[in-house]
């Protein structure tokens, strides 16, 4: 969700402050569903309605339109949205005039289909046509729906200021689409072809980044380590090592990867430098050579685990993550084994565990979902089980090391407890009680104790 506060140079300013250049009276609130890349496009559809003198809010009631950017990865993905949708006609009711569309990967997948949904839904606008959200609302003010779902090659939206609202982290998206095919994906039809954003427009995203007080930014895309600028000569390796050396000061994050271009320049260049946060999350899907190869993933398990064996020989204390997938089609109790297996050998620091989702279009589609809800549900809370198990165990071995802590504010649960993220992504708590460290410092902490989810640590000086 967008949040109308922000934090811009450790002073807190309301978001229509930085609003208002030219206000067009029309307030838009945007609710975002899915993954990090929807974040940014939020962002990014904020941007480019702010340039068209649209202001940004954060509550509903104050807005007459509202833009849901979905998520099409899973069929419960989709099924929140329409439950979303229902709800949302409770402010139709309240005010007539509400507009509502959707964005997104839902958006694109269904398209005309979505329209009048609910009796509410008179905007659908696909990933590479936000430039059309502002005409497209105007239109629906004058009382006709607009769909705009065409896929593009080129787009990637790097003339647009992003309106960031995250207080010291930044997304900056440096390709769009997807071209694995994965069989059980959508997101090759939803979000189109791969493709990069030019080099030299990175690397000054992020230096003006670094001059706005950020203190880190996340490289990201379906599949960030496929990223290529033929013009300029660059793959995610010499990207990375670049954006290393522009912004020596900022931590630095990318995701997602897929393991077949985990390259061994790609682990040296986060090795050689200290501002890369040493985190990778690296989805696996399956440690099942069969079921990897029905996936069309392109690696076997012995692939996968001499990848994670180079990236801990370089970097001896990282922290890895994953994505698992139970029950995809044909999957056997063998090849849950092989999982289960797998994920003992690397002892994942944490991972995103999901059963398998028919998805049209998909290759796997067309075969039989032959693994029953039962057995799916089982297996996967085997695979959640281990996991959970593991995570505790890797964090009480965190007990006495020393973690550098980016600050982001108070923990939920008590205000003299602050939190923040350690360069491995795991969230530290301290304590902050006389508030002597603010949002966007780093400090170091030393860890004193830890839950499966959480490191609690004492700051040292
Ligand atoms: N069913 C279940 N999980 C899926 N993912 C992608 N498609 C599906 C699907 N059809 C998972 C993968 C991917 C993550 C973002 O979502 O694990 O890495
Ligand atoms: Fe989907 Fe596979 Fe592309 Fe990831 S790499 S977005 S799982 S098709």
């Amino acid at each position: 969700m967008i949040k109308d506060i922000t934090y811009i140079n450790q002073e807190i300013v309301s978001k229509s402050d930085i609003n208002t250049e030219f206000y067009n009276g029309n307030d838009v609130y945007i609710e975002t569903y899915g993954c990090q890349m929807n974040v940014n496009d939020s962002e990014i559809v904020s941007g480019i309605l702010v340039q068209h003198g649209y202001r940004i809010v954060d509550d509903i009631s104050k807005s007459n339109i509202v833009l849901l950017n979905t998520c099409s990865v899973r069929d419960n993905a989709e099924a929140k949205i329409m439950h979303r949708l229902a709800h949302l006609k409770a402010y139709r009711k309240q005010n007539k005039k509400l507009i509502v569309g959707i964005l997104g990967c839902m958006a694109e997948r269904l398209k005309g289909k979505l329209i009048g949904k609910q009796d509410l839904v008179s905007i659908v606008i696909g990933p590479d046509e936000y430039r059309k959200v502002p005409e497209l609302i105007e239109q629906a003010q004058n009382g006709e729906s607009g769909i705009a779902v065409k896929l593009s090659k080129v787009e990637t939206y790097s003339d647009i200021i992003p309106l960031r609202t995250e207080g010291f982290s930044a997304w900056v998206s440096i390709m769009r689409g997807c071209d694995k095919f994965c069989t059980y994906c959508i997101v090759p039809f939803t979000r189109g072809n791969e493709r990069s954003k030019p080099f030299p427009i990175i690397i000054n995203e992020v230096i003006d980044l670094q001059k706005q007080g950020i203190k880190e930014v996340t490289l990201l895309g379906q599949n960030v380590n496929s990223y290529v600028d033929l013009v300029n000569k660059a793959d995610f390796a010499k990207l990375l090592d670049e954006v290393a050396k522009a912004v020596p000061e900022m931590r630095i994050r990318y995701t997602t990867s897929h393991p077949y271009d985990m390259t061994d320049e790609l682990i040296e260049v986060m090795a050689n430098h200290q501002n890369i946060c040493k985190y990778i999350h690296l989805p696996v899907q399956s440690g099942s050579e069969r079921i990897l190869k029905l996936m069309n993933r392109h690696y076997t398990p012995e692939y996968y685990l001499e990848r994670i064996e180079k990236i801990r020989f370089m970097m001896p204390y990282i922290s890895l993550s994953t994505d698992i997938i139970s029950g995809f089609p044909t999957e056997n109790e063998e090849d849950h084994q092989q999982t289960l297996y797998l994920m003992e050998q690397v002892r994942f620091d944490g991972a995103y565990m999901f059963n398998y989702s028919p998805r049209e279009k998909t290759k796997a589609y067309k075969w039989t979902d032959d693994v029953s809800d039962e057995t799916k549900k089982r297996r996967l809370n085997e695979i959640i089980d281990l996991q959970n198990k593991i995570s505790k165990e890797n964090n009480k071995n965190e007990i006495g090391r020393i973690h550098e802590v980016l600050v982001e504010g108070a923990s939920k649960k008590n205000k003299f407890q602050w939190q923040g993220r350690s360069d491995t992504n795991k969230v530290v708590i301290f304590d902050n009680a006389n508030l002597k460290y603010q949002a966007g410092n780093i400090v170091k902490c030393k860890i004193k104790d830890s839950t499966s989810a959480t490191l609690f640590g004492d700051v040292i000086d």
